[in-house]
C-alpha cells in the first residue's frame, strides 16, 4: 500500500444478493468514489451472493473500463457451499486442492472478465491443506500471470507458519472490531504481523451489529463525541489505529466513503483506544 493511501479497502460482500443489490453502474460510482478518495484495493470472493457478486464486478469494470487498471484486486477462494454441484452431502466445507483452487481463480478471472487477480487469498483455513502443493500452485499461477500476491483469511495464528520458506503471505485478512477482537487476545493479530503479513480487518463495524441504539452503543458515541467523531468513524479509527492494519469496509454507499478516510486519518490515543475497547467487550482489561 502507498503510504499516502488511507488505510481502507473497500469490500464487496454486501454489493450484491447477500446486500444493497447495487446495478453494474451503481457499483461502478461507488468504486469510481473510492478510488478518487485513494482507496485502491478491491475485496472479493467467488462466493458472494452466491457466486454472483464477482460477475456484477465485472459488468461494473465493463461499464467504466478506466476502474480495472487503477484497481488492486483481491479474490478470495477455498469456501465450497452447500449448494455447489459436486458437494454431493450439501455441506459447506473448505477445499484448498490445487484443483479446487485452479477451476476457482478460473470462474473468478471469468466473471470479473480480467486475465489477472492481483493477490490470490485462501478463505479459510482447511485443516488438510498441503503448503508444499499450495506453493507449487501458485508459482506456477504467477508465472502464467494470473496472480502476483498471495494471502489467506480466517487462519489461526499458528497455521500462518506452514507457508514459511515456501510461500511470502502478503496479507491476512481476519475478523477484527471493537467487540469482535479476539484476534488481539488470541494473537491471530501478532502472529500475523510477526509473519510479515499486513492485516486486513473485515466487518470493522460488526457487520452493523456495533451501531445499534443500546447501552454500549450510547458510551461509545461519548468517547467519539470527545473527537468530533460519529460512532461508525470512531470504530473504524479503533481499528486503524492498529499497526500494520488495514481496514476492509462494508458499505455500498460513497457518502460513507470519505468519512471513513477522514475517519482513519489519525490514531487514537492509548486511553481513549483502550475506553472504546472496555466499552465495547463489556469489561476492562486485567
Ligand atoms: N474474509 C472473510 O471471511 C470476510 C468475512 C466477512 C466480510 N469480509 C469482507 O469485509 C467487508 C466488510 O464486512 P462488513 O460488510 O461486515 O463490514 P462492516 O463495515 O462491519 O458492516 C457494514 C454494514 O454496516 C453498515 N454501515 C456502514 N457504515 C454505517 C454507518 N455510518 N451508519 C449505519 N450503517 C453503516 C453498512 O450499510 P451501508 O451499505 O448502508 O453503508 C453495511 O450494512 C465485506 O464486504 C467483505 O469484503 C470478509
Amino acid at each position: 500500500m502507498p503510504s499516502s493511501a488511507p488505510p481502507l479497502i473497500l469490500g464487496s460482500m454486501r454489493f450484491g444478493d447477500w446486500g444493497a443489490r447495487l446495478s453494474p453502474a451503481e457499483v461502478a460510482r461507488l468504486l469510481a468514489a473510492a478510488l478518487d478518495l485513494g482507496i485502491d484495493t478491491l475485496d472479493l470472493a467467488d462466493i458472494y451472493g452466491v457466486h454472483t457478486t464477482n460477475a456484477l464486478v465485472g459488468a461494473a469494470l465493463r461499464h467504466d473500463p478506466s476502474l480495472r487498471p487503477r484497481l488492486h484486486l483481491l479474490a478470495k477462494v477455498g469456501i465450497v457451499m452447500p449448494g455447489s454441484p459436486d458437494n454431493t452431502r450439501h455441506v459447506q466445507h473448505y477445499d484448498l486442492s490445487p484443483t479446487h483452487l485452479g477451476a476457482t481463480l478460473g470462474s473468478t478471472l471469468r466473471d470479473l472478465g480480467v486475465a489477472r487477480v492481483d493477490t490470490l487469498m485462501l478463505h479459510r483455513y482447511d485443516p488438510r491443506l498441503d503448503a508444499d502443493a499450495i506453493a507449487g500452485w501458485v508459482a506456477m499461477q504467477r508465472e502464467r500471470g494470473a496472480v502476483r500476491g498471495f494471502g489467506v483469511s480466517n487462519f489461526p495464528a499458528a497455521a500462518l507458519p506452514l507457508f514459511r520458506g515456501t510461500l511470502a503471505l502478503s496479507a491476512h485478512q481476519i475478523e477484527l472490531s471493537a467487540a469482535a477482537s479476539q484476534a488481539l487476545d488470541e494473537g491471530t493479530h501478532a502472529a500475523s504481523r510477526a509473519a510479515g503479513a499486513e492485516v486486513q480487518a473485515w466487518s470493522p463495524l460488526g457487520g452493523g451489529a456495533l451501531l445499534a441504539d443500546d447501552e454500549r452503543g450510547r458510551s461509545l458515541d461519548g468517547i467519539a463525541h470527545d473527537f468530533g467523531l460519529d460512532r461508525a468513524a470512531l470504530l473504524l479509527r479503533w481499528v486503524a489505529s492498529l499497526p500494520a492494519t488495514r481496514v476492509v469496509l462494508g458499505t455500498t454507499r460513497p457518502e460513507r466513503l470519505a468519512e471513513a478516510v477522514r475517519a482513519v486519518e489519525h490514531p487514537l490515543p492509548a486511553d481513549a483506544w483502550y475506553a472504546v475497547w472496555q466499552a465495547a467487550r463489556g469489561r476492562p482489561v486485567p
